[in-house]
């Protein structure tokens, strides 16, 4: 359970790190999106909602029931706001799955999608991962499963930090924790 009695120092984590990534890809890909070709719109969604499934599935399935359980009232509070915001773009991924792309629809709901993910990013990114990253939960474990589910998802390595990182889930974790730990010291 949570311990509030000491302050602890805000740590990057290699989950933390990795929404992040998943985070900058999807701006990346966004930001293309208004001045483009309709046929670049579709290979733009088609690519961001494969990030954005994987991204949503891990956090609803493993890192924010675990996230849940180590931060106290306010982060409780933020945690409901993100989590109906990913309800959000979970449907607007499943409407956008399933329509035609020549469905007049199809452009005002990728702008939504658009909107939203914006919205979640900023959500996240403003709060919610440094108050995360504030915990003491077991890191290295929460890691160790997501990297595994990761990889069942995704079939492909994870880039961090600009390179393919190890698949297999422990070995990841191991060497993004050495990476990380040079990076905090600066
Ligand atoms: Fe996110």
């Amino acid at each position: 359970m949570a311990n509030h009695t000491q302050p602890i120092e805000a740590r990057a984590t290699f989950i933390t790190l990795m929404l992040r990534e998943d985070h900058r890809n999807l701006r990346q890909l966004f930001e293309q999106f208004d001045n483009t070709t309709m046929t670049k719109k579709r290979e733009i969604v088609r690519e961001a909602l494969a990030v954005l499934e994987v991204h949503t599935r891990l956090k609803e399935e493993l890192i924010y029931p675990t996230w849940r359980e180590h931060v106290h009232e306010q982060g409780l509070d933020l945690m409901d706001e993100a989590r109906e915001t990913l309800h959000v773009v979970h449907a607007l991924i499943n409407t956008l799955k399933n329509m035609d792309p020549e469905d007049t629809r199809y452009e005002p709901m990728c702008t939504a999608l658009k909107e939203q993910v914006t919205h979640h990013i900023n959500e996240e990114e403003g709060k919610m991962l440094l108050l995360a990253e504030r915990t003491d939960l077991d890191w290295e474990r929460l890691a160790t499963h997501v990297a595994q589910r990761r990889q069942s998802l995704e079939q492909k390595p994870l880039w961090l930090l600009g390179v393919p990182v190890i698949v297999n889930a422990r070995e990841t974790v191991c060497a993004t924790r050495a990476v990380l730990s040079g990076r905090s010291g600066g």
